[in-house]
């Protein structure tokens, strides 16, 4: 591996990279057979070094293999900077406290999508437009009709978020740039009306039409729990909550389900395929789903007692197959902020509900071992965005198989701003990794009948 980051006397200059905002900061040198290869060191703005591979394998006929991308950069990104060592997450360089606190989604998803926060007249203008294409096409309502009662609702997003592309057609084209800006805003206005949808087929109740008086949070929670026989009141606190969960979730740079969409968009594939190929990422337990798949393993405590310890020395054992949902991160090494932010919120509600929930107090008992026990000290393992999350939205009376869902709405601007920056990059190219291959060689063919 790479024996040095400084340029040896003999080693060319570094040329000057071809990612805007990075710039160059010397060679690494690899030698392979005794031979010395000098490969570019590019540095980000906030100081992050890569070894730039892009001419490893016409220099010396190697590829690199990483699997799970642990130590590759699929590209530079100038939307979201996260610190895992020391917890921080900032959007466009805003932190996401500063932005939980003084914004709302709909101003945040703007920051993300646009680059800038919005003046009062581009936020103004935004909201307008998305509270416009809050309906979905009437034919699309019969869709609900045709799944099972019991279908998952992650199945029925994902699924009708790709079906938009056979109704909106318009606005298809991936090159006109006001083609994607449509399809940005219809996509933004749309998710939470499929997501209430998909609830309401669930539970056998009428889908409620959006409303578009309330803001994009009320609207949600009213298609969500109103029905045609009486009013219903969107309670403050919980719109509250909710802004805070969105935003929360709103990006985190190159995860599982971003990269999804960047996968997917770079063979061209329209923003609606590109987005429905992201909310199936999301949808695994690894990733978005471990938000379901906390409360789910909080009940599975309560109901067997409440012994926490039990569980985290079942995590610690790798043969039992189980580990502490909501827990651990791939870039945290910390502290996950998004966690922090969460539990506050969950202790206001809770608190303001007088609500006493066995599920919070399981959890906050089961992180108070856990951080104080070694292995996970030593693998630096914290609750993550997935671990609270839950809770609130159980607060809220939100059933536990949506808990994804909002984490899809969530991160929905976030999904949108990496497909529009990776088409605006001047260095774009179609995602296809290499592989070793480590199968069959050549074999002879044997007839059917000849084979044993
Ligand atoms: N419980 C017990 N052990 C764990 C856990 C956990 N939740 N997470 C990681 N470990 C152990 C793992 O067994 C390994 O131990 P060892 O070094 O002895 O083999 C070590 O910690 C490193 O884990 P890893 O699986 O190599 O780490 P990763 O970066 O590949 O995986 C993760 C990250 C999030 C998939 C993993 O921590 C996990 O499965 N957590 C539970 C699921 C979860 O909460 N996912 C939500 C992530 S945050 C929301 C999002 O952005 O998706």
């Amino acid at each position: 591996m790479p024996s040095s980051t400084q340029t040896s006397p003999s080693a060319p200059a570094a040329p000057a990279p071809p990612w805007p905002g990075t710039r160059a900061d010397g060679m690494a040198g690899l030698e392979i057979g005794g031979t010395r290869h000098e490969l570019p060191v590019i540095v980000g703005t906030e100081g992050e070094r890569a070894i730039d591979i892009a001419k490893l394998r016409s220099q010396t006929g190697l590829i690199t293999l990483d699997e799970g991308y642990v130590n590759t950069g699929s590209t530079t990104s100038a939307i979201t900077f996260l610190d895992g060592e020391q917890g921080i997450l900032r959007y466009r360089g805003y932190p996401i406290e500063v932005l939980a606190e003084k914004c709302d989604f709909v101003e945040v998803a703007y920051l993300l999508i646009y680059g800038q926060l919005p003046t009062t007249e581009e936020l103004h203008a935004f909201r307008s437009s998305l509270s416009h294409h809050t309906m979905i096409h009437e034919d699309m309502r019969s869709f609900y009709g045709a799944f099972p009662r019991d279908a998952h609702p992650m199945a029925i997003a994902g699924s009708v978020v790709g079906a938009l592309s056979t109704f909106y057609q318009d606005s298809l084209d991936v090159r006109d740039p006001r083609q994607v800006e449509v399809s940005v805003h219809r996509l933004l206005a749309k998710l939470p009306t499929i997501a209430a949808y998909s609830h309401k087929k669930s539970c056998g109740q009428p889908l409620m039409y959006p409303r578009n008086d309330l803001s994009y949070c009320e609207n949600f929670l009213h298609m969500l729990f109103a029905v045609p026989c009486e009013e219903y009141r969107v309670d403050p606190d919980f719109t509250e909550a909710l802004d805070t969960l969105l935003i929360v979730h709103a990006d985190h740079e190159q995860n599982c389900s971003t990269s999804t969409v960047r996968m997917v968009g770079s063979s061209d594939a329209n923003l609606f395929a590109s987005i429905s190929a992201g909310i199936s990422a999301l949808w695994g337990p690894l990733h978005g789903g471990a938000n379901q798949a906390c409360v789910e393993m909080l009940e599975r405590i309560v109901a067997d007692g409440g012994d926490v310890k039990k569980y985290v020395d079942l995590a610690k054992k790798k043969d039992s197959g189980f580990r502490l949902m909501g827990f651990g991160h791939r870039v945290y090494k910390n502290y996950d902020p998004r966690a922090k932010l969460i539990k506050s919120i969950c202790d206001k509600l809770l608190a303001k509900i007088a609500r006493h929930d066995p599920l919070f107090d399981i959890a906050q008992q089961l992180e108070e071992v856990a951080l104080a026990d070694d292995y996970f000290i030593e693998r630096k393992l914290y609750p993550n965005v997935d671990f609270y999350s839950g809770v609130i939205y159980r607060a809220m009376g939100i059933p536990v198989q949506m808990f994804t869902v909002l984490f899809a709405m969530g991160r929905l601007p976030g999904w949108i701003a990496h497909w529009i920056e990776m088409h605006q990059s001047p260095t774009k190219k179609i995602c296809r990794p290499r592989q070793v291959y480590s199968g069959e060689n050549l074999r002879e063919f044997v007839p059917i009948n000849q084979r044993g």
